[in-house]
């Protein structure tokens, strides 16, 4: 059985510089708070083989059912967004050696059209990792005021004011909205001039999801619970995959390394480590950016 014929579900990025920097050794716990497909996990508890002290935590329950082998082992599972899972996790007082968070959506979660994440695949504008939540890309689409378009396309999906103001307009005169091939096409009619590589409607796709999965507070609300969850010496990793994510994760390292002798965190990453130079054999690695720290 070759990869080509049966290849992952989803490729882990950046592992051999995960493995590298995070340094697992054997008997050592392990939290990973988007474990995914357990791509990461399985190559850590290949080193450490400490299951049964170690957290994986996902917010989407498809992720969940793949991570039994994990459980059965002995390992908790956490069917919780990170921020919450973290928060759990400190007021129980546990720590541990090792920490990841692979920030983002996994490749299965881009590819099934019925999860609505993708402009090519056509599918319900769902977006929602977690199917527990309410709020839907659909909901945001077709209720959200014109304002709250216009930030949500400029601020996420980093698109000039002029362009978000556009694609407001023609969303909101397109009402309802009830696919993600039916958006896509309403912000392909709407684009002005020639388009090569990148379809117009990526950034907003990539907008309306950070605004359904509050992607960004998420972020915010995990790193100052990070180095409570670690052990002394113990080992952070962050891969993000956008800027506004990068920013977030960059600025909380800046503190620490500011605040002398009262900061928690070594920043082991002066520049982060970027997927495009040291994982260039996989596709969803070349935005993606990794910044670890140890805990003092
Ligand atoms: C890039 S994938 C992780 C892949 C994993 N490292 C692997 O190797 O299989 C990101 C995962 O994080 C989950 N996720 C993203 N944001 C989350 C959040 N705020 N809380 C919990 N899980 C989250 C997604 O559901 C997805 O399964």
């Amino acid at each position: 059985m070759s990869i080509k014929e049966h290849p992952p579900l989803h490729v882990p990025v950046l592992l051999n510089d995960v493995l590298v920097m995070l340094d697992p050794k054997s008997g050592e716990n392990y939290l990973d708070l988007t474990a995914g497909y357990g791509g990461h996990a399985r190559a850590i508890f290949a080193q450490t083989a400490n299951y049964t002290e170690s957290t994986l935590v996902d917010r989407d329950e498809m992720a969940q059912s793949h991570l039994t082998e994990f459980s059965k082992k002995g390992t908790q599972l956490l069917h919780a967004d990170f921020a919450s899972a973290a928060k759990q996790l400190v007021e129980e007082g546990r720590s541990y050696n090792l920490i990841l968070l692979d920030l983002g959506v996994s490749s299965p979660q881009l590819d099934r059209a019925e999860r609505g994440f993708s402009f090519t695949h056509d599918g319900p504008l769902d977006m929602r990792m977690d199917k527990r939540q309410a709020y839907t890309a659909e909901t945001f689409v077709n209720t959200a005021k014109r304002s709250d378009i216009v930030r949500c396309i400029r601020e996420y999906g980093e698109e000039p004011l002029s362009v978000a103001k556009r694609y407001a307009d023609a969303i909101i005169t397109s009402r309802p909205i009830v696919s993600t091939g039916q958006l896509a096409d309403i912000i392909r009619q709407s684009h002005v001039g020639k388009w090569q590589k990148t379809h117009p409607a990526t950034r907003t796709f990539q907008a309306i999801r950070i605004q359904v999965n509050d992607e960004l507070r998420q972020v915010e609300e995990v790193m100052p619970l990070l180095p409570k969850l670690l052990k002394k010496g113990g080992r952070v990793g962050v891969i993000s995959f956008h800027s506004l994510e990068d920013r977030i994760v960059k600025r909380y390292f800046a503190e620490q390394a500011k605040s002398g002798y009262e900061a928690e965190l070594d920043i082991v990453t002066k520049h982060p480590i970027s997927g495009a130079t040291q994982d260039v054999h996989n596709p969803r690695s070349r935005s993606a950016k990794l910044r670890v720290a140890v805990k003092k």
